[in-house]
């Protein structure tokens, strides 16, 4: 029993408490959810490429004490045309804007961070990986203002997989709705990547997956639809593809403008609009979408199936085209993709 002070009384519920996480670690690794890092070589930073082991930032680092890491999470493609990192450009600016909102100067321009991307994927040698920039503020500051701490650039990259577990793009992933909202609009600003905000996130997923869901999805604070913890939320009803307007809670994802881009081209009516609840038990589809994630199908939320129980045709449609044009299976009409050696020659010519 749990007392008002927060104190444990009865001692026999501890062996059953910690029984229920085996379990649950047990099942989650089970579905291949919990990725461990993979290290690769080098990472780049502040302009040269530096050990991965050597990668280390003082526990008294500014963004260690208040979170204060802007960040990015990109993926790269095996293409015929060699590796390719799909939407660079528009993470770059994404990872400025957030940088320009918290107030840090980086002292690089998108131009740099793209050839830095790609010669960190270009030095370990990998074709797929996901890439992760991360803009820090090191060591200097006591407190929370943080002028006093330099702004530092890491950019790691390494293999990742299918982020929902195994299968997760074939068949589907189950999904809950939260208990935890996410931030109110003016609060936390929700456009910004930064690594603060995953505290909600991480709300999300660990509840989520506790409850023996793949994934959670949050509402807004006025009980709207908002988004999952690492994805935004799409549903297909009629024929028409719904996604929550960007109104604050939630983040711009780039693979949410690339569905809506497809989605509009395909001549598939498109509305974004605040969402409730309900409509993801109604709906004919439902799937997430994310760097990570990619186009993950959802096919039941709170153990309600999403129509058949299995990934629907648009969310099949969308899926392939995406991963199509990532891989370069697929003309690359938009112009997504920065070929890495190519990007990567232009540094070493210069
Ligand atoms: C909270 C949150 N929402 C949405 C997304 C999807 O964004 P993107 O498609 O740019 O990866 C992410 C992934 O980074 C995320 O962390």
């Amino acid at each position: 029993m749990v007392t008002t002070q927060g104190t444990t009384q009865n001692q026999g519920s501890v062996d059953a408490a910690t029984r229920v996480r085996r379990c649950v670690q047990d099942d989650i690794l089970s579905r291949g959810i919990m990725a461990k890092l993979t290290p690769t070589e080098f990472i780049w930073h502040d302009g040269t490429m530096i050990r991965w082991e050597d990668a280390h930032v003082h526990v008294l680092s500014h963004s260690m004490q208040f979170g204060s890491s802007v960040f990015e999470g990109i993926r790269c493609y095996k293409t015929p045309a060699g590796p390719a990192i799909f939407r660079l450009q528009d993470h770059v600016q994404r990872m400025i804007n957030s940088c320009r909102i918290y107030r840090m100067e980086l002292p690089y321009s998108a131009a740099d961070l793209v050839t830095a991307a790609c010669q960190v994927v270009d030095r370990n040698a990998i074709e797929t990986c996901y890439v992760r920039p991360m803009v820090l503020r090191g060591y200097g500051a006591a407190g929370m203002v943080p002028f006093d701490s330099p702004v530092e650039v890491y950019i790691p990259c390494w293999p990742w997989g299918e982020y929902l577990g195994h299968g997760a793009l074939e068949n589907g992933v189950d999904a809950g709705v939260s208990s935890w909202h996410r931030v109110a609009p003016n609060t936390i600003p929700a456009a910004a990547k930064v690594a603060g905000n995953y505290l909600g996130g991480q709300l999300v997923k660990m509840e989520a997956l506790a409850n023996g869901f793949d994934e959670g999805i949050a509402l807004g604070p006025a009980g709207m639809l908002s988004e999952g913890s690492g994805q935004n939320v799409f549903v297909v009803q009629g024929g028409t593809l719904y996604t929550p307007a960007i109104d604050g809670t939630l983040l711009t994802g780039i693979t949410r403008a690339t569905i809506l881009t497809l989605a509009r081209d395909a001549g598939i009516p498109v509305v974004e609009q605040p969402l409730a609840r309900e409509v993801l038990y109604m709906a004919d589809e439902v799937f997430l979408t994310g760097t990570a994630s990619e186009v993950t199908p959802v096919r039941s939320v709170d153990r309600i199936s999403v129509g058949t129980g299995t990934p629907g045709p648009i969310t099949r449609q969308l899926q392939r085209e995406y991963l199509d044009i990532a891989t370069g299976a697929r003309e690359d009409r938009y112009d997504w993709l920065t070929n890495v050696r190519a990007e990567a020659a232009t540094a070493v010519a210069t």
